[in-house]
C-alpha cells in the first residue's frame, strides 16, 4: 500500500495554516500551541497569492520561506498549496477578462475569492507558473509532505473564452455539427446549429433550455476544472516528487463536478484524495450521517484505499446556513468517524480563529477564546488518540455493500425539462444510506462501472442514466443483490430515451413500465404490504420478474418486484419508500457488528496481516456494551464483551 502522507509520521493531524494574517511573535506562540496538540501536519499558502506574487512579474518568498523553516524546526510537516484560487486585485484590474462571467453576460468583480474563468489563458498561463516557482523552491524542503493544488475547485463561468473552450471540447466529444447536432436533439424547436460560432455555453434562454447543451456545459465544466488541477500538478511534477492532491468538497448535496473523472487524476502513487466536509444544520440527515456519506464516498473515490479529511470545522460553520456549535465531544465523535471510513487523519479549516475577513466567525482549532475552551481541549484530546492510533494507518475498511453515484446521471436528472420536479436523485442517495448507516451497515459509494464484486447487496436507488446493463448484470449473476430505485435506466449518455422502458434495465429487470405517474408534492401512494411511496410511481408490468407488492389504486400493475438471475438476484422499486426499513427488511443485510442500537456506530479497518480494528463510536445518550474483545487503543485498556462504551465516547479496539 501507498504510504500516502510520506513524510508525516502516523495519522496527519492539523489544519489550514495562515500566518501570513498575524504579527510574528505570534508564530512562535502557534508552533508552540501545535506542539502542545500533537499538530503534525499543516496546509500553508493557499490563499497567499498577494504575499508571494505582490505585484507583476514581482515574486517574494521570504515570508514563505521563515514560515516553512518555523514548521520544519517545530516538527510540522507542510502541505503546501498553490494560492491559485484567490488571484489577488492587481491581477484582476491587469488581466479584467480573467474575471468570471455570469449566465446573464455580467461580470463578477474581484474582492472575494475564487474569481477567475477557468478557461482564460492568462490566468491558466499565471497559474501553471505559480505552481511551477513554488516547487521549484520548495521540493527539497524539509518541512514539504505534499502539495495542495489550489481551494475546492467550484469556478464557472459563461464568457467568449469559455464559448471557444466549450466548442473545442464539444469538438472532441462529438466530432462534427452532424454529431453536436443529434447529441443534443436539435432537431426539436429548430435549434440546428449550422457552424460552431453559433454554439454557446448554456447562458440564461428564454424557455427551456436544450438539456444536452446544459449537460454538456455541466461535463465541461468540470473537465475545464480537472484541466487546471491537472496542469498545475504537471508543474509541480516536472520538479517534486512529493505527492499531490487537492480538496474536493464532499458537503451535503455538492455534486457540481464529476470527481468520478476526477479520481482518475487523483489516485495513483504520487496523488492523494482529500475532501473537506462540514455538517450542516440544516441537512435532511442527521450530522453523524452526513459524516458517514461524505467519508464513505471519499473512500470511493479512493477506490477502497486511503484517503484525508482536509477541511472540517472543529465547532460551528458560520456559513450558508447559520452559526451553530457543536455540542461537547461531537466533533471527536465525528473525526473518529471519517477515520474509521478509511481517512488517514483529520484537518481543519483553520489552525487559528481569524480577527477579520469573511470568515472571523468560522471556529478553529484555536477559537478566539484562546486554550480556555471546550474546542482546544478537544483538540488536544484527538491529538493525543491521533498518536496513539498511528498503527492504523495503511488499513483498509471492510464493507458489504455498495450504493451506485454517478454525477452525469445526477446531473441529467435533476436538469431542466425532467418530469418531476421532486425526483433530485443526489439527495435520495444519501436517504438511502443513512437508512443503512442507522442499520450499522457499512457501505461504500461506487461508480456503476465499478467492479462491486464482493458485496452481497449494492443498491441503485436512482440511476436515471445508464448505457448498458453489462456490469450491473455481471454482479448479480455472480450471486449479488442488486436493489433498483425507480426512474432508473431510462435515458443513454446523451440523455435520449432508450426504447421500451425501463431501457437499460428492462430485460435486467424482467419488468416494462407501461408510464410512468409521477406524484405531487407531499402525496402518498399506498401500496398492498401496508408501505406508502412518494415523488414517483409507475404503472409496471412483470415480464419475468415476480411482484411482491402492488399500488392499492391501480391493482392490475406492480410496485415491488423481484427477480432471481443467475446465483443473485435484482429487486425493482417503482416509487420511493418513505420509510425504507420495511424494504431493508426483506434484505439480508448484515451489520458490521449485531446488536447494535441505531446511533452506535461500528466499522472495521483490517491490516493485510490481519490485525484488526473495530472503531465503536457511540453518538448516543446510553452507554452499550460492544462484543469484542482485545486492547482500547484510546485509553490503552482491556476490552471485553462487558465493557460499558459509555454515551457520547468512542473506543478503537486492536481486536484479539
Ligand atoms: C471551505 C474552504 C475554506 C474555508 C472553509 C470554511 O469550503 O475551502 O477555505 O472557507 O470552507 O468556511
Amino acid at each position: 500500500m501507498t504510504d500516502i502522507v510520506p513524510a508525516v509520521e502516523g495519522l496527519g493531524f492539523g489544519g489550514d495554516y495562515n500566518p501570513e494574517q498575524w504579527p510574528r511573535r505570534i508564530w512562535d506562540e502557534d508552533v508552540e500551541l501545535m506542539r502542545e496538540a500533537g499538530v503534525n501536519l499543516a496546509t500553508v499558502n493557499v490563499f497567499s497569492w498577494a504575499s508571494v506574487n505582490p505585484a507583476p512579474g514581482k515574486w517574494e518568498f521570504g515570508q514563505l520561506d521563515e514560515i516553512m523553516d518555523l514548521l520544519a524546526e517545530s516538527g510540522v510537516q507542510v502541505d503546501l498549496a498553490t494560492p491559485t484560487a484567490a488571484p489577488p486585485p492587481w491581477f484582476s484590474v491587469a488581466h479584467p477578462e480573467t474575471l468570471p462571467v455570469d449566465e446573464y453576460g455580467r461580470r463578477k468583480n474581484y474582492g472575494s475569492r475564487g474569481e477567475y474563468c477557468p478557461s482564460s489563458p492568462v490566468y491558466q498561463e499565471a497559474a501553471v507558473e505559480m505552481a511551477s516557482k513554488l516547487a521549484e523552491r520548495y521540493a527539497s524542503h524539509p518541512a514539504l509532505a505534499m502539495w495542495h493544488v489550489g481551494n475546492e475547485f467550484f469556478q464557472r463561468c459563461f464568457c467568449d473564452q469559455t464559448a471557444a473552450a466549450f466548442r473545442t471540447w464539444l469538438t472532441e466529444r462529438h466530432g462534427d455539427l452532424d454529431g453536436l447536432n443529434h447529441a443534443w436533439g436539435t432537431a426539436f424547436w429548430s435549434q440546428t446549429y449550422t457552424d460552431w460560432e453559433q454554439v454557446l455555453p448554456s447562458r440564461v434562454a428564454t424557455s427551456t433550455p436544450n438539456p444536452g447543451q446544459i449537460l454538456d456545459f455541466q461535463r465541461f465544466c468540470s473537465d475545464a476544472l480537472l484541466g487546471l488541477f491537472r496542469a498545475e500538478a504537471a508543474a509541480i511534477e516536472a520538479h517534486s516528487e512529493a505527492p499531490i492532491t487537492t480538496n474536493l468538497m464532499v458537503t451535503g448535496n455538492f455534486t457540481m463536478l464529476d470527481y468520478h473523472r476526477w479520481a482518475e487524476h487523483m489516485n495513483g502513487d504520487r496523488r492523494l484524495i482529500a475532501v473537506d466536509h462540514y455538517v450542516l444544520p440544516a441537512d435532511e440527515i442527521e450530522a453523524e450521517a452526513q459524516v458517514a456519506f461524505a467519508a464513505d464516498r471519499s473512500r470511493g473515490l479512493a477506490r477502497g484505499g486511503p484517503w484525508l479529511l482536509m477541511e472540517q470545522a472543529a465547532n460551528s460553520s458560520a456559513w450558508r446556513q447559520g452559526f451553530f456549535a457543536k455540542k461537547p465531544g461531537e466533533q471527536l465523535r465525528h473525526s473518529l468517524s471519517y477515520v474509521a471510513r478509511g481517512s488517514e487523519g483529520a484537518l481543519y479549516f483553520q489552525w487559528r480563529a481569524s480577527k477579520a475577513g469573511a470568515e472571523r466567525w468560522h471556529s478553529a482549532m484555536l477559537p478566539h477564546g484562546g486554550t480556555e475552551t471546550k474546542t482546544w481541549r478537544e483538540v488536544k484530546t484527538l491529538g493525543g488518540w491521533f498518536r496513539r492510533l498511528a498503527e492504523i494507518k495503511g488499513s483498509r475498511v471492510r464493507s458489504r455493500a455498495a450504493i451506485l453515484l454517478d454525477h452525469e446521471s445526477v446531473w441529467a436528472s435533476a436538469n431542466p425539462g425532467e418530469m418531476s420536479a421532486f425526483i433530485d436523485p443526489y439527495p435520495e442517495i444519501r436517504r438511502w444510506h443513512a437508512a443503512l448507516w442507522r442499520r450499522g451497515v457499512v457501505c461504500d459509494v461506487a461508480h456503476p462501472t465499478d467492479d462491486l464484486a464482493g458485496r452481497s447487496v449494492v443498491f441503485a436507488p436512482s440511476l436515471y442514466m445508464l448505457e448498458d446493463d453489462a456490469n450491473l448484470r455481471r454482479y448479480v449473476e455472480q450471486g449479488g443483490t442488486l436493489v433498483v430505485g425507480p426512474n432508473s435506466g431510462i435515458v443513454d449518455r446523451n440523455d435520449h430515451v432508450h426504447d421500451g422502458l425501463p431501457g437499460a434495465l428492462r430485460d435486467l429487470l424482467g419488468v416494462r413500465i407501461e408510464e410512468f405517474h409521477p406524484l405531487r408534492d407531499g402525496e402518498r401512494a399506498a401500496l398492498d404490504d401496508g408501505t406508502e411511496g412518494a415523488v414517483w410511481t409507475e404503472a409496471a408490468h412483470a415480464e419475468g420478474a415476480e411482484v411482491v407488492a402492488g399500488y392499492i389504486d391501480y391493482p392490475s400493475t406492480g410496485a415491488i418486484f423481484r427477480r432471481e438471475l443467475g446465483d443473485g438476484a435484482v429487486w425493482y422499486l417503482t416509487t420511493r419508500p418513505t420509510d425504507l426499513d420495511p424494504f431493508l427488511d426483506r434484505l439480508d443485510l448484515a451489520p458490521e457488528v449485531p446488536g447494535l442500537p441505531a446511533g452506535v456506530e461500528a466499522v472495521r479497518r483490517d491490516h493485510e496481516d490481519g490485525r484488526t480494528y473495530l472503531f465503536a463510536i457511540n453518538h448516543t445518550h446510553k452507554a452499550v456494551t460492544i462484543p469484542s474483545e482485545g486492547t482500547d487503543l484510546l485509553t490503552g485498556t482491556p476490552w471485553t464483551p462487558r465493557t460499558h462504551l459509555h454515551s457520547n465516547s468512542a473506543a478503537v479496539i486492536r481486536e484479539r
